[in-house]
């Protein structure tokens, strides 16, 4: 799938270990969700252009290169997506934020949309949707649906787990798509949870459970 790019980074590998122990509690999880968010953001924005300026150190001029007047958006799905958002705006500040609301009926697995709030100019933004498990997809995909209708520059999807079942509904839905994650894990349960996977992340992260 050449869309997809699984980052093999050490500190991500290992970070990603400690997320999956069981034993870790909430505030060590969030802080390496958020940690681990903002390793692969470093991946995800590698192609932004860059322009020269001219700048003037304390010893000389010199052309100096800057972001070329990218305009990015973070859109966490909710719950756990909002887990990642620290991460990510600690290298991208000036980003706007949207939030999609989604959780999954546990009978069916299906994502049931309850909540979005996109920046009015969505359309002049390159958007980066955040959630940390790609299981069926099926909440990724209705979540690109729903940002795509606001017809975006483009769209990356960013996760820290995802199952192969879900990796592939998502790039056939979407195959314009980028997609960043951190593993790919083995295959999906009788519950729809990723094996080996780290459980229900929005519970771990906010110790709903
Ligand atoms: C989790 C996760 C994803 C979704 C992935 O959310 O954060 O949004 O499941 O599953 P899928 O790929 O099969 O759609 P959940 O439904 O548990 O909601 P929550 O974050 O509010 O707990
Ligand atoms: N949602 C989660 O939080 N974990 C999974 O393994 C699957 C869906």
């Amino acid at each position: 799938m050449s869309n997809v790019t699984i980052t093999n980074h050490p500190l991500i590998q290992h970070k990603l270990s400690i997320l999956r122990d069981k034993t870790t509690g909430s505030k060590e999880f969030r802080a390496l969700i958020s940690e681990i968010a903002a390793l692969l953001c470093y991946e995800a924005t590698r192609d932004l252009p860059l322009e020269e300026v001219e700048i003037e150190t304390p010893v000389a001029v010199a052309k100096a290169k800057v972001i070329a007047g990218k305009k990015l958006a973070f859109v966490p799905i909710l719950r756990a997506g909002t887990g990642m958002l620290d991460g990510v705006l600690s290298l991208v500040p000036s980003a706007k934020v949207g939030h999609i609301g989604m959780y999954r009926d546990p009978e069916t697995a299906l994502p049931v949309p309850y909540y979005c709030k996109l920046p009015a100019d969505i359309s002049q933004r390159e958007v980066f949707v955040l959630d940390p498990m790609l299981a069926t997809g099926g909440s990724a995909i209705d979540a690109i649906n729903q940002i795509k209708i606001n017809n975006p520059k483009s769209v990356k999807f960013m996760c820290i787990i995802a199952a192969p079942e879900g990796l592939k509904a998502l790039t056939d839905a979407h195959p314009d798509v980028e997609v960043y994650c951190a593993a790919l894990d083995d295959h999906l349960n009788e519950h729809k949870y990723i094996v080996p996977g780290l459980g229900d992340a929005g519970d771990r992260i906010f110790g709903t459970k």
